[in-house]
């Protein structure tokens, strides 16, 4: 049997499942392109027909990559899996993924049928997916509490009908490993036919176990895990890509097993991802959380010493973790940036040398030295702004302390236009989101409002984040600077203008389809 297992990322689709506030278009395809570097060799990237923004960006991203390939996925209904065929038409090639349910409480719960109907449903899902594209992913949703009979039963027909990855979830963490080794073992004894499809394993995190289930079940043959990065996803979320990679790099002495995964990607993907999704990495989560490779007692420190492989299992370069830390200040030139860069892993592509510099001399002004953390705050304030964002603070200004109120005066570009504002608040960034309220004249609510610190310690900048309730919908904002005041406002006007940006593309929809209707009539 091949030792190779495929890493299917699910990121975009259950990951996003879970966020707060859903992802444009922009933020999407940044987070495909670093999970694309990272070597996945799927990217499920939405649910097409769930909406016409899920849609777009599947299309956008099925259009940009070139070497992961692109997944959709879609309920056992027609409509989904044409929905899914249209967004990906524009790739050379790319994978549907159907599913529905097989445990006895959702067949009987949650689909009313009997599982005869549902097994008809599932091979003519198949069966229409095939007419699309020869890559066909059938899942048996929440197969960890299905009837074994069943199961092979399920897994058999949909094999038959043309599925060629066949995706045993474990929709709601439920399983054991010894169990979920035991169901994974059972299909490939008892069906007849499952050396003609690769076993895929979708495992949820409800007891912690992901991870260990995913192990478990490549350890009796399948050969793809579904995992996303940093474990996001539905309630206690995925199993992690990053967790998964590294055990079977640095247990493949163990379990002879290989998967295509660029490891010094890891560290600066799991970032991105983070700071995007608005989701942060518990210190102490394995891999990537920032204490990961820490050693905190003296004995430890002194093992290290003397040799790192007294407690260190892996390295922290070997998941993309530079060790040196440089110091830089405002005298030092743009080819060291340049190469700094390139050491913490990103490409000359990833930014603009020239916009990156001007923001690094600025920031060096205001803080002497600047830390690798700082880089990366800069990019990611430079990521986050539209090509042409309707709103832009030029000036703020915050008093506090002493009274009762808190005032703040604010001058901000909204397009052509310059707005003065100012008011009063019960602390400073009441104040000022009271006077940008009132500057922009939309009415939002704001939510979910946090300060941390991006870097180490004092010298850490404050990184603001926050989410804004706008017509039914939540926009994520977040902002990067030595003044969290200043952090706060930033986080606020980007999300605006992620709402702005959310307007201008309904507006552009709007016509276009108006424009067609007018077409029609006129018979053009
Ligand atoms: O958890 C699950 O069962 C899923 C399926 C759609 C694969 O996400
Ligand atoms: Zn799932």
């Amino acid at each position: 049997m091949d030792n190779t297992v495929k890493i299917f990322d699910t990121t975009l689709r259950d990951g996003e499942q879970a966020l707060m506030a859903s992802l444009s278009v922009h933020e999407k395809l940044q987070i495909a392109l670093a999970i694309e570097r990272l070597g996945v060799d799927i990217m499920e990237v939405g649910f097409p027909v769930s909406s016409p923004g899920d849609f777009e960006s599947v299309q956008t991203i099925a259009k940009t990559l070139k070497t992961s390939r692109v997944c959709g996925l879609s309920r056992a209904v027609k409509a989904d899996i044409q929905s899914c065929a249209d967004a990906m038409s524009v790739a050379e090639a790319f994978r549907i993924h159907t599913f529905i349910s097989t445990s006895d409480v959702h067949v009987e719960q949650k689909l009313k049928r009997g599982f005869d109907d549902v097994l008809n449903m599932a091979v003519d899902a198949v069966k229409f997916a095939r007419k699309f594209t020869d890559d066909v992913e059938f899942s048996c949703e929440d197969a960890g509490r299905t009837p074994k009979d069943n199961l092979c039963r399920m897994v058999e027909s949909a094999i038959k009908a043309g599925a060629t990855t066949i995706n045993i979830p474990d929709t709601v963490g439920y399983t054991i490993p010894t169990e979920f080794n035991g169901i994974i073992t059972d299909l490939f004894n008892r069906v007849p036919n499952i050396d003609q499809a690769v076993i895929s394993v979708h495992c949820h995190n409800d007891l912690g176990l992901s991870v260990a289930n995913s192990i478990a079940a490549v350890q009796a043959g399948a050969r793809q895990i579904e995992c996303t990065i940093n474990g996001i996803g539905e309630r206690a979320g995925n199993c992690s890509l990053e967790e998964v990679a590294m055990i079977m790099q640095t247990r493949a002495d163990y379990l002879g097993l290989r998967t295509n995964i660029n490891h010094k990607e890891i560290a600066r993907t799991s970032k991105l991802v983070s700071q995007i999704c608005n989701m942060p990495v518990q210190a102490n989560k394995a891999i990537v959380g920032s204490n990961a490779f820490s050693h905190s007692s003296g004995i430890h420190q002194d093992g290290m010493l003397k040799s790192a492989n007294t407690y260190e299992i892996m390295t922290p370069e070997s998941v993309g973790i530079s060790k040196t830390k440089l110091n830089l200040t405002s005298r030092s030139g743009r080819h060291v940036i340049k190469h700094r860069m390139g050491e913490l892993g990103y490409k000359e592509s990833d930014f603009d040398l020239e916009e990156l510099y001007q923001d690094f001399l600025q920031l060096a002004d205001k803080k002497g030295q600047v830390f690798d953390d700082d880089l990366e705050a800069l990019l990611y304030n430079k990521q986050q702004q539209g090509e042409s964002d309707t709103y832009r603070i030029e000036y703020l200004s915050v008093h506090s302390g002493g009274g009762e109120f808190s005032t703040a005066s604010i001058k901000l570009a909204c397009n052509d236009e310059v707005k003065i504002q100012s008011a009063t608040g019960n602390g400073p960034v009441d104040a000022l989101y009271q006077a940008i309220k009132q500057a922009v004249d939309i009415d939002f609510e704001v939510s979910d409002y946090k300060i941390s610190n991006k870097g180490e310690g004092e010298d850490g900048l404050g990184q603001a984040d926050l989410v804004v309730n706008y017509q039914g919908r939540k926009f994520h904002g977040y902002g990067i600077e030595t003044d969290v005041i200043e952090a706060s406002g930033k986080a606020l006007i980007s999300a605006l203008n992620a709402i702005a940006r959310a307007q201008k593309v309904a507006q552009l929809k709007q016509q276009a389809e108006q424009q067609a209707d007018q077409q029609k009539i006129h018979g053009v």
